[in-house]
C-alpha cells in the first residue's frame, strides 16, 4: 500500500510504502535507525539486520543524508516517539543518492543557514513553522468567510502610497512611475463600499532600512475593511479574529508546537475580550516603569511595546494615538482632534505590534484637507476622495502582519524564519 507519513495511523500492523528522504541516521552492526521525512511528517524507520536481506541492510547503512528513497515497512504504534508510530523496515529502494549535504545535525551559524534557505526549509523546525503558517492562513479564510466577508485582491503595482512616501519601492510602469504596494487599504475601502465587508491577503513591500527581528522588506498582510463599522466595532473583529487563529493553531498543530518547544499555556487564554488602553495611559504606564524620557507625541519603539505588553497576559490594544504620528486617512476623535480613532494591537512576550487599524475619515472636506497637509497629490488620490462623494459612510479596517503573528504563535525569535524565502535589508538570495 502506497501512503504518506501523515496517513500511517490508518495502517497499523500493515505493510506500506512511502516516498521519503533520509533526514538523519544512526546505525550499529545489527540495527539502523532511519529518520525519514516525506513532507507530510517525520517517522523513524528501524532496519534490523536479522529481519531483512543483506542488501537492504547494507543500503540502510550506506544511504546518505537527504537521499531519496522508497521505503517499505510494517507500521507499529510506538509510545516513545512524539509522533506515535514507527516503521519496521522490510525493503529500501534508493531513488537518488545525495552528495554531501551542507546542513548537518551540528549547529550552524544563522548566515550559513540563510544562504541555504532552500535546503534549511527541509528541517523539522522549519517544517513545523511552515505548517503553522499554513494553519494561520487556513483559519484566516475560515474566519472571514464564516463572518460574511468577501475576499478582494487589491493591486500590487500602484500609483499611491498609503503609509508614507519614504519607504516605497519605485519601478517604471511604461512611461509612468509606479510603486510596489505598501498596503492594499485604500483599494479595500473602495471595495467595502461595493461589497460591505471585505478582506485581502497578499504581499506588501516596504523599503525600510530597519534591521530588527520584526522587520521584513516583503511581508504578507491580511487587510479587512468594513462599511458602517466604527472604532469599537473594528476592535471586536480584531480580537475575535486573532483569538480564532490562535485557537485553531492550538487545536490542529499540537505536534508542531511541541517540535518548536512552545509554551502553549501562554496561548490558551487568548480569547476575547482584549484589554484596551489609550496612548495617554500607555505613556503613564511607561513613566511608572522607569521610561522617563518618553513624552506625549513620541512614537513607541520595540522596548516600549515590550514593556507595555508585560502588564497584560493577552494581546493589548493601544488606542487614540496622536494624530501627528499616524497616516492621513485616520478619523480624528470628534471630542479631541489631536488624537485619532486608531488602535495598534500589541502581542505578548515582546513580539510587538501585530495589527495597525483605524476608523477612516469619511468626510470629503476633512480628507481633502488632510491630503493637502501631508502634501500628497490630489490627482493621484482623486479616486480615493471620490469615494467620499457618493454615499460616504463611516467605515473601519485594519492590517494584520502575518509573519509577526506567526513569530509570536510559534515563539520564534525572528520573523525571518516565518516566511519561506525572507527578503531582508541585505538579503535577496536565495
Ligand atoms: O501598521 P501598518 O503600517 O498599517 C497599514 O499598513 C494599514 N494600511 C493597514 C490597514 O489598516 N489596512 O502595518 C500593519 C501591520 C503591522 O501591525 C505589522 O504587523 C505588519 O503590518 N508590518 C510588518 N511586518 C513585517 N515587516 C515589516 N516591515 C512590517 N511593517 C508592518
Ligand atoms: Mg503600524
Amino acid at each position: 500500500m502506497k501512503t504518506t507519513i501523515a496517513e500511517v495511523h490508518k495502517y497499523v500492523g500493515q505493510e506500506v510504502t512511502i516516498g521519503a528522504w533520509l533526514a538523519n541516521k544512526r546505525s550499529s552492526g545489527k540495527i539502523a535507525f532511519l529518520q525519514l521525512r516525506d513532507g507530510t511528517g517525520f517517522i523513524q524507520g528501524v532496519v534490523e539486520k536479522s529481519q531483512v536481506n543483506e542488501d537492504v541492510f547494507q543500503a540502510a547503512k550506506s544511504i546518505t543524508q537527504e537521499s531519496s528513497l522508497y521505503v517499505t515497512g510494517v507500521v507499529r504504534e510506538d509510545a516513545r516517539s512524539p509522533f506515535g508510530y514507527e516503521l519496521s523496515v522490510t525493503n529500501i529502494e534508493l531513488i537518488h543518492m545525495a552528495v554531501d549535504y551542507p546542513i548537518t545535525p551540528k549547529e550552524h551559524g544563522i548566515e550559513f543557514l540563510m544562504d541555504h534557505r532552500h535546503l534549511w526549509l527541509r528541517s523539522k523546525r522549519q517544517h513545523a513553522i511552515m505548517k503553522i503558517r499554513n494553519e494561520v492562513i487556513r483559519a484566516t479564510y475560515e474566519f472571514f468567510n464564516e463572518n460574511g466577508f468577501v475576499k478582494v485582491d487589491p493591486p500590487i503595482l500602484t500609483g499611491s502610497a498609503p503609509e508614507g512616501t519614504t519607504e516605497l519601492f519605485h519601478t517604471k510602469y511604461f512611461d509612468e512611475d509606479a510603486y510596489l504596494s505598501q498596503s492594499g487599504q485604500l483599494y479595500m475601502e473602495a471595495a467595502a463600499m461595493a461589497l460591505g465587508k471585505v478582506f485581502s491577503f497578499g504581499p506588501t513591500f516596504r523599503a525600510e532600512k530597519s534591521k530588527t527581528r520584526r522587520h521584513l522588506i516583503e511581508f504578507w498582510m491580511i487587510e479587512p475593511e468594513m462599511a458602517f463599522y466604527q472604532f469599537e466595532d473594528n476592535l471586536q473583529v480584531q480580537e475575535q479574529y486573532v483569538s480564532h487563529i490562535v485557537q485553531s493553531v492550538l487545536k490542529r498543530c499540537q505536534l508542531e508546537l511541541k517540535t518548536l518547544g512552545r509554551d502553549t499555556s501562554k496561548l490558551e487564554n487568548v480569547k476575547p475580550p482584549f484589554a484596551r488602553i489609550t496612548y495617554d495611559e500607555a505613556i503613564q504606564l511607561l513613566h511608572e516603569k522607569g521610561f522617563n524620557d518618553i513624552q506625549w507625541g513620541d512614537d513607541f519603539g520595540a522596548p516600549h511595546e515590550t514593556a507595555i505588553a508585560e502588564s497584560f497576559d493577552k494581546p493589548v490594544f493601544i488606542t487614540h494615538y496622536p494624530t501627528t504620528l499616524k497616516p492621513f486617512y485616520m478619523q480624528p476623535d470628534p471630542n479631541r482632534p489631536e488624537v485619532v480613532l486608531c488602535a495598534d494591537l500589541i502581542a505578548p512576550e515582546g513580539y510587538g505590534e501585530i495589527i495597525g487599524g483605524s476608523e477612516r475619515i469619511h468626510d470629503y472636506d476633512l480628507l481633502k484637507q488632510r491630503l493637502e497637509e501631508h502634501q500628497l497629490s490630489l490627482d493621484a488620490y482623486k479616486w480615493y476622495l471620490e469615494l467620499r462623494q457618493y454615499g460616504s459612510v463611516p467605515h473601519s479596517g485594519f492590517g494584520l502582519g502575518l509573519e509577526r503573528t506567526i513569530a509570536w504563535i510559534c515563539g520564534v525569535e525572528h520573523v525571518r524564519e516565518t516566511i519561506p524565502f525572507p527578503r531582508l535589508l541585505n538579503r535577496l538570495y536565495p
